[in-house]
């Protein structure tokens, strides 16, 4: 290469985007690229995309449409489009998109450097393989300095639950080994993080190349890096909430009481449908042993509103079991219908406004739910990971607590990085409100580790 090239990258869609686009990042600078947040500084634009719902599509789609002006007035800059769009779509996309010079699916990033070449050399790029072992596991991810990394330790999906393309567009389950996961974690102790997330669509069904060592074992190991760095991990199937790894998170101080555990429905009628091996009472059944074996437990959701045949009844029972299992948070969608889905076939007969009606109703009660929840809070102490400048109150400081909930306080007598205890005074659906009253005593062990 004659001049540094620069790579600018937007991410779109889940962390697991987020870590695969590090990956990327790293991949390039091996080949002599350098990152540039600047658009207008860049050589190569990439979009890193999601496909999971139609809408997700379209603000790719808007982008692009920004990237085809502008490479009017700089014609020699290359566009890719990388991701789940890119393996979803394929040719298409380079048909549709005159901008697009090249595509590059999930299991083919260590390729962009020669493709991004021949691109240069004005030949477009297509890649769109799926592989069966790819997993990235020697490449260390590109990461700013900061207090929490992703780490993806497993890649692709085998449930095919029949809404969604994650299995067509991100292949089949495979996972990096355990010794190499372990590895990058110190590293990431060694370089300052706090806090690390273990990424995989379907994170606990993670098996080491040995074949013996599974989620509970990787987390256990994670854990014992240091005591000081906090564990979290997403997201789980409730298939593979095994009573081990239950009582791996009881055991460990370090790993968060928090799991997100994604229902979708409460209907048995749609959850058989949605092919997600699961009945409501085995979810509940699966709830009350997570709650008695980790006592503060929180627990998050992911809720589709609306998807085919779904009748006032069904919906009723996904609200009931809302109630149920008191969330502390839920993502909720409108059902999206994805070509080549089983789904699809199925057709997408809840009409529009039907769909909007219920997630609001979903949303409304799971606010109630959190509000409620949170208020129990008032008054009591929580630990918080100090992560840095409120984004509402340039006076506060605002962190997470370990059961995931946002707290914000003032300023003095802590800075971002330390964990501190919150005295909580307020609260709403979302955040808690605090002071701080201490320092804990992890912060003093970092402290005078530095010294
Ligand atoms: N329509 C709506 N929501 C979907 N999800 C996945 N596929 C679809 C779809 N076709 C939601 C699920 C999943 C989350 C990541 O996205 O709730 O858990
Ligand atoms: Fe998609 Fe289901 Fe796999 Fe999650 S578990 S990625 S919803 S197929």
């Amino acid at each position: 290469m004659d001049k540094t090239k620069t790579v600018y990258i937007e991410t779109y869609g889940c962390q697991m985007n987020v870590a695969d686009s590090e990956v990327v990042l790293s991949i390039l600078s091996s080949a002599g690229y350098v990152r540039t947040p600047e658009l207008s500084r860049a050589d190569v634009i990439l979009v890193n995309t999601c496909a999971v719902r139609e809408n997700a599509e379209q603000r790719v789609y808007g982008r692009l449409g920004d990237f085809k002006f502008y490479k009017k007035g700089n014609p020699a800059v290359i566009v890719g489009v990388l991701g789940c769009m890119a393996e979803r779509l394929r040719k298409d996309l380079m048909q549709s998109e005159s901008s697009v010079d090249l595509v590059i699916g999930p299991d083919e990033y260590r390729r962009l450097p020669e493709l991004i070449t021949n691109a240069f050399e004005g030949e477009k790029g297509i890649a769109v393989r799926l592989s069966r072992v790819e997993n990235y596991d020697d490449i260390l991810p590109l990461r700013t300095d900061g207090l929490s990394a992703w780490v993806s330790v497993m890649r692709g999906c085998d449930k095919f639950c029949t809404f969604c393309v994650v299995p067509f567009t991100r292949g089949r389950e495979r996972s990096r080994s355990l010794t190499s996961v372990v590895r990058e974690v110190q590293e990431l102790a060694a370089r300052g993080f706090k806090e690390v997330t273990l990424l995989g669509q379907n994170v606990n069904s993670y098996l080491d190349d040995d074949g013996d060592r599974d989620f509970a074992d990787l987390l256990a190991s994670v854990a014992r890096v240091d005591e000081t760095l906090r564990v979290r991990f997403t997201t789980s199937h409730p298939q593979d909430v095994s009573p081990k790894l239950i009582g791996t998170i009881a055991r460990h101080d370090n790993i968060c009481n928090y799991i997100h555990l994604p229902v979708q429905s409460g209907s048995d009628r749609i959850l058989r449908l949605m092919n997600r091996t699961y009945t409501a009472d085995h979810y509940l059944r699966l709830v009350e042993t997570i709650k008695k074996t980790i006592p503060d437990v929180s627990l998050s959701t992911d809720i589709i509103a609306g998807f085919p045949t779904e009748t006032e009844q069904d919906h009723a029972m996904t609200l009931e079991l809302l109630k149920a299992v008191e969330y502390d948070g839920a993502f909720t969608f409108k059902y999206s219908p994805r070509e080549n889905t089983k789904a699809w076939q199925m057709g997408d007969d809840v009409p529009e406004q039907v769909k909007i009606d219920r997630l609001n109703q979903i949303i409304d009660l799971q606010r109630e739910v959190s509000n409620r929840k949170n208020r129990t809070l008032i008054g009591s102490t929580v630990e918080v990971l100090v992560e840095g400048e409120s984004k509402k109150s340039p006076d506060d400081f605002c962190g997470r607590t370990d059961t995931n909930r946002m707290v914000v306080f003032p300023k003095a007598q802590t800075v971002a990085g330390d964990y501190a205890y919150v005295r909580i005074e307020r609260a709403n659906s979302a955040t808690l409100f605090g002071s701080v009253i201490a320092r804990s005593h992890k912060s003093e062990t970092r402290l005078a580790a530095n010294e």
